[in-house]
């Protein structure tokens, strides 16, 4: 006989959902916990006993249900998709409440999560939550990003609160050093309620989109500094710890380095990075982001651009023959030298700052299209800890957004503007570089681009109006008449082409 007394429950324990399941318990909330393969719980329980909040094994939903106290929350991570309403079903018929709130903290469509508010109402509450942070975020404190009803995020929100990764109220740096069992005291928690039914997902969403383009973008420094220098991944690691105490101090960074370092479980006198095979995986939610600026009509090139060179690294087969076909020009190797490492530093700052530009665009946007109200500074400053993009710079993003909410593009706040400022001599060295010597680097590219037409008063779109009038009458607007008023030429009859020539 248990003398706990669950106000949470979680469903799937996957390696994410036994670890966020630890990370509640450690903060002295008893739990119950149910795995469609019951043995799974079975080992998890018997694995772990004294959490200071006790874990309560349940064989089925219907015991499951029964042994949390109204009104419920239960956090489920299954898979995105189907299996999200399958359970979402199954917990209806095991006895659930309309008050009861269940919590998806998967990485989930956003529009899912607006459907399902709908669908379930009057049945329970649905409710959607980022959580990023990857296994030890989960288990140790990750960055929550939570939207629905508000009501139901007042009971959420202490555990929410409670297990999100804390950082430095001034500094925004996060606070190291929990432990198991022993939480992080004290600090700032990397959770804020962002907004009604689908606004958690669609921030997580972006979020990822913009963990996409970082990580090409590093992956491109990477690919330059050792196409052009010609160095051993163990000396690329020193380069990306030495920036880790730079601007460009963040998670992603940092394993960077570690990773350059780690030798091959196979053959220690060879790095893993090289035996690795050059195709990146996706599973859909950089996709989503770029389809959904699409959608919207936002130029967010850089993390499309991000998408596009995993799907380009994926065709390898084809990469491979064209690879003796396709010719360019061959690589001048460049000497080590402090001021190219440095340049590709800058360009890679100045791209990143490009695609958090972007994110946060989207999601200006997007709270149009959904009546929404984001904050933005407090979307910043959950990520600067317990996530895959925290980054020290996101302090300044936090300051940008606090310190003027309406900012039209983060590229126009005074701080931004001048390391743009500061870093893009630098920034179009490393483009030409790259382009002279035939190395791809489409993501340092498109956000070089993106900064580019986004300062340019006047841009060559004219001439597509033109065009468009041209073969389909399709109008145009003028420079010396109000906006809104369409006009359409005869084109000269005489002359005209003919389409199939
Ligand atoms: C996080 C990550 C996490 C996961 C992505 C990666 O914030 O913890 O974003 O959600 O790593 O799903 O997805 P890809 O497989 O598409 O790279």
């Amino acid at each position: 006989m248990t003398s706990a007394n669950p106000r949470v429950g979680l469903i799937g324990l996957a390696v994410m959902g036994k670890n966020l399941a630890l990370n509640i318990a450690d903060h002295g909330f008893d739990i119950a916990v149910f795995n469609r393969t019951t043995s799974v719980m079975d080992e998890f329980i018997k694995e772990n006993p004294g959490t200071p909040g006790q874990l309560v094994g349940c064989q089925s939903l219907k015991e499951f249900v029964a042994a949390i106290a109204r009104p419920r929350v239960i956090i489920v991570l299954v898979k995105a998709g189907p299996a999200v309403d399958s359970i979402v079903q199954q917990l209806i018929e095991a006895g659930l409440d309309a008050d009861d709130i269940v919590v998806d903290a998967g990485n989930s469509l956003w529009t899912d999560t607006i459907r399902r508010e709908k669908d379930y109402a009057g049945k329970l509450k649905f409710f959607g939550s980022g959580v990023s942070g990857g296994e030890l975020g989960a288990r140790f404190g990750p960055s929550l990003m939570p939207g629905g009803d508000p009501k139901s995020w007042k009971h959420l929100e202490p555990i929410w609160t409670a297990i999100a990764a804390k950082v430095d109220a001034r500094t925004g740096q996060p606070i190291p050093g929990a432990e198991p069992g022993k939480p992080v005291q004290g600090g700032v928690p990397c959770t804020a309620y962002l907004g009604p039914n689908g606004a958690g997902h669609y921030v997580k969403m972006v979020h990822n989109g913009i963990e996409y383009v970082d990580m090409q973008l590093i992956s491109e420094a990477y690919f330059l500094l050792r196409s052009l220098l010609g160095l051993k991944p163990d000396e690329l690691a020193e380069i990306f710890s030495d920036w880790n105490q730079t601007e460009l101090d963040s998670y992603l960074i940092e394993i960077t380095a570690d990773v350059l370092r780690q030798k091959d479980p196979r053959n220690k006198k060879k790095f893993l990075v090289d035996v690795i095979l050059d195709a990146a995986g996706q599973k859909g939610t950089g996709k989503w982001t770029a389809s959904n600026a699409l959608d919207m009509g936002i130029p967010a090139n850089s993390i499309a651009e991000a998408v596009f060179a995993r799907c380009m690294s994926a065709i390898k087969g084809e990469r491979l023959i064209a690879s003796k076909k396709l010719r360019g020009p061959v690589i001048k190797k460049l000497r080590a030298g402090k001021a190219v490492v440095e340049a590709i530093r800058q360009a890679l700052y100045c791209s990143k700052i490009c695609a958090y530009a972007q994110g946060f665009q989207l999601m200006r946007e997007a709270q149009k299209e959904y009546n929404w109200k984001l904050d933005f500074g407090s979307i910043a400053s959950i990520w600067r800890g317990g996530c895959i993009i925290r980054a020290k710079f996101l302090q300044k993003i936090t300051d940008a957004y606090q310190t003027n909410p309406q900012l039209v593009n983060l590229l126009m706040d005074p701080y931004f503007r001048r390391q743009i400022q500061n870093g893009q001599d630098d920034w179009r060295k490393v483009v030409t570089l790259a382009a002279n010597n035939g190395i791809p680097a489409p993501a340092f590219m498109s956000a070089l681009a993106y900064y580019d037409a986004y300062r340019c008063a006047v841009l060559p779109a004219n001439l597509i109006q033109a065009q468009r009038d041209y073969f389909g009458a399709h109008t145009y607007e003028r420079v010396d008449s109000p906006s809104g008023q369409f006009f359409h030429v005869d084109w000269p009859a005489e002359n005209r082409p003919e389409i199939k020539a």
